[in-house]
């Protein structure tokens, strides 16, 4: 896939592996719009691209931890852009992000299933126009090899919490979400597709959590932008990638039944129903 003239938006694209992909497709020539929180890290990002003789990226802050600062997130690309070519879901926070406690979103759901999983599902539905009108093109949700199953009696693990689960949990609910929105688009010529990227990348998730890297940003970044932008996956659908190879996600992934309940709840919860 040519990236020139190509509009992608990466979120969580101020730091870590979203970062680098921003940077690389800047310099492949797209249009990149780019998202977090911290105005200072994307304005440095900005910079190293413009100094590059790349085209500028454009800013978009917004908070996923909120389904309002989500929506706002989507109006404001909306508002500015007649089509999104890629839309790579990456923002996200770590097992021990914040410290080892529970801790809820600004609407009350579990913090790590809002921000991981929620906001991307949200801004997916909100962002289709935009990509249904760039057809052929591209979701890529970044999950991990980090998967726990869904306990559907408490999703926002108000019992025996920990971050790890909390963390996996919200990762195969993107994989899961992957495979159902494939689904749901086939023949609209918007292809959805998840992936591990990398396995503890030297990134400040990984870093604030205590644990010692083992793979490159560069590793991580280089398989998403595979199934951004790679040739091989063109027309590909609802697959999940552990880097730069199709593999199998958690069997519930691949549970019908516990799919729909999770999209059932997922309208509900995003005001989408
Ligand atoms: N690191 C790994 O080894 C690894 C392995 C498997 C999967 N992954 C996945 O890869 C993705 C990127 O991770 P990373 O390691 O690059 O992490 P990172 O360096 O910690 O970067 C996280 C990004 O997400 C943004 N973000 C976090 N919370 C946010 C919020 N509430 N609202 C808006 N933006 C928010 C941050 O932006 P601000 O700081 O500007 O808010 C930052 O740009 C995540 O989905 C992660 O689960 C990572």
């Amino acid at each position: 896939m040519k990236m020139d003239g190509k509009t992608v938006l990466i979120t969580g694209s101020t730091d870590g592996v979203g970062r680098y992909v921003a940077a690389k497709l800047a310099a492949a020539g797209a249009k990149v719009l780019i998202h977090g929180r911290d105005k200072v890290r994307a304005n440095s990002l900005a910079g190293e691209i413009r100094r590059q003789g790349h085209a500028e990226p454009t800013f978009y802050p917004a908070d996923l931890s909120s389904l309002a600062g989500t929506r706002q997130l989507a109006e404001a690309v909306l508002a500015d852009h007649g089509r999104i070519d890629v839309f790579i879901s990456n923002a996200g926070i770590g097992s021990r992000t914040l410290g080892a406690e529970r801790r809820t979103s600004a609407d009350g759901h579990e913090l790590r299933f809002a921000v991981n999983y929620l906001s991307g599902f949200l801004l997916a539905y909100l962002l289709l126009p935009l990509l249904k009108a760039a057809a052929p093109s591209r979701i890529v949700n970044v999950a991990s090899l980090g998967q726990h199953p869904i306990d559907f009696d408490d999703v926002m693990i108000t019992r025996g919490y920990n971050g790890g689960r909390a963390y996996s949990q919200s990762k195969l609910s993107q994989i899961m979400f992957t495979i159902d929105l494939a689904n749901e688009l086939k023949g609209a010529g918007v292809t959805v597709n998840s992936l591990h990227p990398a396995t503890y990348m030297n990134t400040t998730m990984v870093r604030e959590g205590g644990i010692t890297p083992i793979s490159t940003v560069e590793q991580g970044g280089e398989a998403i932008l595979h199934l951004a932008a790679g040739d091989d996956v063109a027309g590909r659908s609802g697959l999940f990638f552990n880097g730069m190879y199709e593999a199998q996600a958690n069997p519930q992934a691949y549970d019908v039944t516990a799919r729909k309940k999770l999209r059932t709840l997922s309208l509900e919860l995003t005001g989408l129903a």
